[in-house]
């Protein structure tokens, strides 16, 4: 599925850009950044460091305003928190008091809904942690940890899931691990993710489209179309074409770095006489 279908898109961010106002000025972090996603699609974020990417996916959620643009969900206004909407971060933010069905349970009692618990103990299922309902953050490892914040993120049923270097922090093993994991219950129940992360293997694995943003001020520089089949296998990764889409993704950051951040006419160094 591509954003080209006909299909109306299912989150549409129309110009977003945003000014932070700092002690030392105003900070344009994202200027007239424009992306539709389709229904059941997956998108992936790269970009360098402080580009602006979870701005971006913040602004995305409805829980930080733009200073100018639009985001839309279904084709209407998204102007505040949204249940069609979940957030995964790079850490699990599990409160560490609670066992594992408490901090699952406590969304809920937040809100003062019941979370259905099929659906919940299918999910605990599908990444592996039926059984661990009694235990404590601190019992599990930051894998399951992780699995659990995306269970957490899921219990809601959103349509939508956003997720800001969810596996960042996980070693590469565990990290391959999850995004088959993400794939498997994508493919269970399609939801539409946007997914930001540093590492251009995990955008490849995971997306349909990978969007590259620019150095600060973020702009979507580039979108290139990821066109292999699902469920993808680890084998894809070692194709002649994700090696060539990993060079041209990671040739246009770094490009982007140096062109901003080298200064060609002032020699790196004198040579000694
Ligand atoms: N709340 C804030 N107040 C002021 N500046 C911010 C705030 N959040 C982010 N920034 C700045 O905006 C820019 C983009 O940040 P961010 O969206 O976190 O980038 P990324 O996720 O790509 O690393 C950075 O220069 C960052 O310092
Ligand atoms: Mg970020």
């Amino acid at each position: 599925m591509n954003a080209q279908s006909s299909v109306q898109p299912k989150l549409r961010v129309r110009g977003a850009t945003k000014v932070y106002s700092t002690g030392s000025g105003d900070l344009l972090a994202i200027d007239r950044c424009s992306l539709d996603v389709a229904p059941g699609e997956i998108v992936s974020i790269v970009g360098p460091s402080g580009c602006g990417k979870t701005t971006l996916l913040w602004s995305m959620s409805g829980l930080h305003g733009l200073t100018a643009g639009e985001v839309l969900l279904d084709g209407k206004p998204v102007k505040g928190p949204n249940p069609e909407i979940s957030m995964v971060f790079q850490e699990a933010n599990l409160l560490p008091w609670r066992n594992l069905d408490a901090n699952i349970n406590f969304p809920f009692e937040i809100k003062g809904t019941k979370p259905d618990r099929v659906w919940i103990d299918e999910l605990l299922q599908m990444v592996g942690l039926e059984g661990f309902g009694a235990r404590f953050p601190r019992e599990l490892s930051g894998g399951m940890r992780q699995r659990a914040a995306l269970v957490r993120a899921l219990s809601f049923k959103p349509s939508v899931l956003l997720m800001d270097e969810p596996f960042g922090a996980l070693d590469s093993f565990t990290r391959e691990e999850m995004n088959r994991l993400v794939e498997q219950i994508w493919l269970d129940r399609p939801t539409t993710i946007v997914l930001i992360t540093h590492s251009i293997e995990e955008a490849i694995f995971m997306s349909d489209r990978v969007v590259v943003m620019s150095a600060r001020p973020g702009r979507v520089a580039n979108i290139y179309p990821v066109p292999f089949p699902r469920p993808r296998s680890l084998d894809i990764m070692a194709t002649k074409e994700v090696f060539d889409l990993t060079n041209a993704i990671k040739r246009e950051i770094v490009g982007d770095q140096k062109s901003r951040f080298s200064t060609p006419s002032a020699p790196v160094f004198q040579a000694a006489k």
